[in-house]
């Protein structure tokens, strides 16, 4: 039997095993804590200490506290919706809008159904038509018909007329052909890339606080209004909630939702 210590530099299988282990650990620490974490394509993530940091999961702020923090170009929405943001209306409330209303019947229609491609408004949440009646105030939506409409409307105008409209009888979701098939996007969005079912946020499924009435909207509305969230010209949709679904949209998925919902039932 060998009378080698074991814990020694001249014992070369301990060198050798102590030598192998340092060796594993140092090129494991390289390819984890600075390779993999260098691959991340972050412009603002740079430096080997920042790695490390990031792979060790410790805080450290790779953003350096003399850069302002990031604002978007355009105008955001305002509004924060709530489910008690516009509370059930007073009947002098209905009453005050229905006179208001008066102004916006030649385009929204004598009862609130649209006979051209303008939106309906006959029986739409209240939260949306508040919503959306100050985003074309404050400059968060733009159009060139709606924006001047509403520029001498106060907070309390448009209570009433949000009262007034989701008062009024709306579109049915029942559909005009028995035929009409629930296109999937609507039924099941598209989880690959990553869009919720309209019906989700929308009504059929659940309705979420803030999202429109769809059914009964002109199809040539549908169309233009996924379009432009898809581009970004209308940016008024709070965290990108519209935004996201409609870029990831097909055009044909575009049209097929545009169509299924312009189809309701009047
Ligand atoms: C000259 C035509 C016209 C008049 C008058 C008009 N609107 Fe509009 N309205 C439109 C059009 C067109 C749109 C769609 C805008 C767009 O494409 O972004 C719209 C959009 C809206 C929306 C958004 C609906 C949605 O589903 O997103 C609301 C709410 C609205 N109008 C309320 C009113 C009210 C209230 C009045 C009266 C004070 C009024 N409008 C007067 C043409 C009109
Ligand atoms: C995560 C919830 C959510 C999902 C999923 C969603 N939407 Fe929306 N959608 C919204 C919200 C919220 C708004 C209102 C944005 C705003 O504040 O103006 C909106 C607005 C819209 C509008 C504009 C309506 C109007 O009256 O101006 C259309 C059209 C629309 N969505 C279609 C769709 C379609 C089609 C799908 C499915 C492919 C879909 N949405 C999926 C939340 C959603």
């Amino acid at each position: 039997m060998s009378t080698e210590p074991l814990f020694s530099l001249r014992n070369r299988w301990f060198t050798r095993s102590v030598g192998a282990t340092i060796v594993i650990f140092v090129i494991s620490f390289v390819i984890g804590f600075i390779w993999l974490p260098s691959v991340q394509r972050d412009a603002q993530f740079q430096g080997v200490w920042n790695a490390i940091c990031s792979a060790a999961g410790v805080p450290r702020s790779w953003y350096s506290s003399s850069e302002a923090p990031v604002t978007p170009t355009y105008t955001t929405s305002t509004v924060e919706l709530t489910p008690s943001t516009v509370p059930p209306a007073s009947a002098q409330s209905v009453g005050r809008g229905a006179t208001l209303a008066l102004q916006c019947t030649m385009c929204h229609g004598e009862r609130g159904m649209s006979e051209a491609n303008s939106p309906n408004l006959a029986g739409q949440y209240p939260s949306v038509i508040y919503k959306e009646l100050h985003d074309f105030k404050t400059g968060a939506r733009t159009n060139a018909i709606m924006s001047p409409m509403v520029v001498n409307l106060t907070d309390q105008d448009i209570r009433d007329l949000a009262a007034y409209y989701a008062y009024l009888p709306r579109p049915s979701a029942a559909r005009v052909h028995e035929e009409v098939v629930v296109p999937e996007i609507v039924a099941t969005g598209a989880p690959m890339r990553n869009i919720a079912p309209c019906a989700s946020c929308h009504g059929g499924l659940d309705t979420k606080v803030g999202s429109p009435w769809l059914n009964g909207l002109p199809a040539a509305y549908i169309k233009a209004q996924l379009q432009a969230f898809a581009s970004g010209a209308r940016h008024n949709d709070i965290s990108e909630q519209m935004r996201n679904v409609a870029r990831n949209m097909t055009p044909d998925e575009i049209e097929a939702a545009a169509n299924y919902y312009s189809a309701s039932a009047k």
